[in-house]
């Protein structure tokens, strides 16, 4: 019997794991470590319309648990990952899902992309990353105005008929609000936490660490402000959540799903940690065991509020 086994958007996952998207590259980049399809599913680097070069200068900090990034979705474009990156996934041995994660800089440039994706038999889900600056509204993050949040989420379901799902941003003062939307708006899922906008200054030289000044923050440290978060998006709308933000072991996967998350979502804790995904299954089997749990989907929700 397979505790682990996980439904998730009408798909069977071997576990409730994921990667993060930009913590994993595109699985490969890990195979000597483990072996990709120990995972449920891997979610691979923010993939745009034309390829990214990134941004210049410092592109990392490392914080008190935790580190700042300002990679700037660096990418090789949606035509490279279609023809060779994908392909090669698969030719690799990878069978687990894909989700491939979207950004756009103006709401056409999403539905360009899904209408692309939409075409790609080797994909299996769309997860929409809506902390993106939109360039028409100033530069604001997609995901920080609920109406722009809703309108780009509309739009790309229009033209997918792929499970969606979409990447709630942290950078917000009431994150149900922008759920409650993007679910009216067609989401099957939502996906949270996406990173804390965070920044670092060099004393020395009097100026911001990062090439960019701002970066988004992740790790451990951040782990209380997204559990809240998944905590109370899950009981506010009625599609899946997948938690994510600080998930570094056995212990934090669990309260991710005690909290209301489905699927739980590995990024930065990959980096000082190559086979966390391998620990956290043995750990989440081992714990179904020792608690006479058939199925981790069990204590999905389990920290709720009765009553
Ligand atoms: C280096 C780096 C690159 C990232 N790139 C993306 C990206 O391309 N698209 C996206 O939606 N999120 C991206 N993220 C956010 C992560 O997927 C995740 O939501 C966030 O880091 C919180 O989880 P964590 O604390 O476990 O890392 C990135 C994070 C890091 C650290």
């Amino acid at each position: 019997m397979n505790r682990l086994e996980t439904n998730f958007l009408g798909m069977v996952f071997k576990n409730p794991m994921v990667t993060s998207s930009g913590c994993f590259g595109f699985g490969l980049e890990y195979k000597d470590y483990f072996d990709p399809n120990e995972l449920g599913g891997i979610v691979v680097k923010g993939i745009t319309l034309e390829p990214r070069d990134g941004n210049y200068g410092t592109r990392i900090a490392e914080t008190p648990g935790g580190m700042l990034n300002c990679v700037g979705l660096e990418n090789p474009g949606v035509e490279y990952f279609e023809n060779v990156i994908l392909k090669d996934m698969r030719a690799s041995g990878i069978t687990s899902p894909i989700i491939i994660n979207i950004n756009g800089k103006v709401i056409d440039e999403y539905v360009e992309l899904a209408k692309r994706v939409e075409k790609m038999d080797e994909v299996d889900m769309i997860e929409l990353n809506i902390s993106c600056p939109n360039v028409k509204d100033g530069g604001m993050a997609f995901g920080s105005n609920p109406d722009v949040a809703g309108a780009v989420t509309k739009a790309v379901r229009e033209v997918t008929t792929k499970p969606l799902i979409v990447k709630l941003s942290p950078n917000v003062t009431d994150i149900v609000k922008i759920a409650k939307i993007v679910e009216e708006n067609g989401a099957d899922a939502v996906s949270l936490i996406n990173t804390l906008l965070g920044m670092a200054i060099d004393i020395k030289g009097r100026k911001p660490v990062l090439g960019n000044t701002f970066g988004g923050f992740s790790g451990p440290a951040v782990k209380p402000v997204a559990l809240r978060m998944v905590y109370q998006v899950s009981q506010s709308v009625k599609i899946p959540v997948v938690g994510m933000g600080g998930i570094s072991s056995t212990e934090d996967a669990l309260e991710f799903m005690m909290a209301g998350a489905t699927m739980v979502s590995l990024g930065t804790g990959l980096f000082s940690n190559p086979i966390l995904p391998v620990e956290i299954k043995n750990g989440l089997e081992k714990f179904c065991i020792e608690n006479n749990i058939d199925n981790i989907s069990e204590i999905v929700g389990a920290a709720h509020k009765r009553g």
